[in-house]
């Protein structure tokens, strides 16, 4: 049994957010478990957080919108570790097709893997954190579950929407048995895969129209708060959801 804290992070292999919390809580001296769908880079990554660490940080191939893969994910990384500490749900997927025109394979899959993957990693890793009496975990939400706009689908932004309601019932559940569970609403976080599929008018008409502070946002803005988040500091925080959009979207 490992004494270090064991924190999952889902899409953990990605382009930018999911891999940034991996390093940032391999930082902060946890174990790090990085999962994701495509197995390509989580090598690679598990052996830089292995040597970070100073304990291997392994990694599994899981598709979170496959409920009886995560449970057998979880259920491996608890009967290898005996603790889960930390959960993290990155992952996400979106296509935009407007209301009218939306297939029913399109919302199926947004809401499969956005909203029901997230319950699955959460159905598959409290019970270990309510044996434990503890742990803390934290939903990668969107500013597109407050905004109306066009911007982001209605699949994307109805599940977005969806996991900060399960971080708030989640968190009325648990907080008894020790466990504080938290969404982050991010707004526009740059990644060289978003470079590739957005025009270079996009981010200029983000950086000149909406963003309140004189850049774009970095998958590390999002991993410093789930560190915190999940750390004592935040003993007294659960439920909340935390936007982190360079001022894009204040919610109060
Ligand atoms: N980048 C942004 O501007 C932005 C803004 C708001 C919210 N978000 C949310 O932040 C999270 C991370 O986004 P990112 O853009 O930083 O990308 P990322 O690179 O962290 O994550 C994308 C990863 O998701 C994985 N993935 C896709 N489908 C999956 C599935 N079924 N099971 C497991 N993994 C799967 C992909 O393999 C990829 O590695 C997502 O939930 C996204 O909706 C991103």
């Amino acid at each position: 049994m490992s004494d270090k804290k064991i924190a999952i992070v889902t899409a953990a292999a990605g382009a930018g957010i999911g891999a940034a919390i991996a390093r940032q809580l391999a930082a902060d001296r946890m174990r790090v478990v990085i999962t994701d769908l495509h197995e390509g880079r989580m090598a690679k990554l598990s052996e830089e957080l292995s040597g970070v660490v100073g304990e291997e940080c392994p990694w599994f191939r899981l598709d979170v919108g496959d409920h009886a893969a995560v449970e057998s994910v979880f259920g491996e990384v608890a009967r290898r570790y005996g603790r889960i500490d930390v959960l993290v749900n990155n992952a996400g997927w979106s296509k935009i097709e407007p209301v009218a025109e939306m297939s029913l394979e399109t919302w199926q899959k947004c809401l499969d893997i956005d909203l029901t993957g997230t319950f699955s990693c959460m159905r598959f890793a409290l019970p270990h954190m309510i044996a434990a009496q503890s742990g803390a975990i934290v939903n990668i939400s969107s500013i597109s579950g407050w905004e109306m706009t066009t911007e982001h689908g209605a699949a994307y932004s109805a599940a977005k929407a969806g996991v900060m309601a399960l971080t708030r019932v989640a968190a009325a559940e648990n907080g008894k048995n020790g466990i504080r569970v938290n969404a982050i609403a991010p707004g526009l976080i740059y990644n060289d895969f978003l470079r590739r599929i957005y025009p270079d008018e996009f981010f200029d008409t983000y950086l000149e129209k909406k963003a309140r502070v004189n850049r774009l946002g970095r998958p590390e803005d999002v991993a410093h708060l789930v560190s915190f988040l999940v750390g004592d500091k935040a003993g007294y925080i659960t439920g909340e959801t935390y936007g982190v959009s360079g001022g894009v979207h204040p919610h109060a």
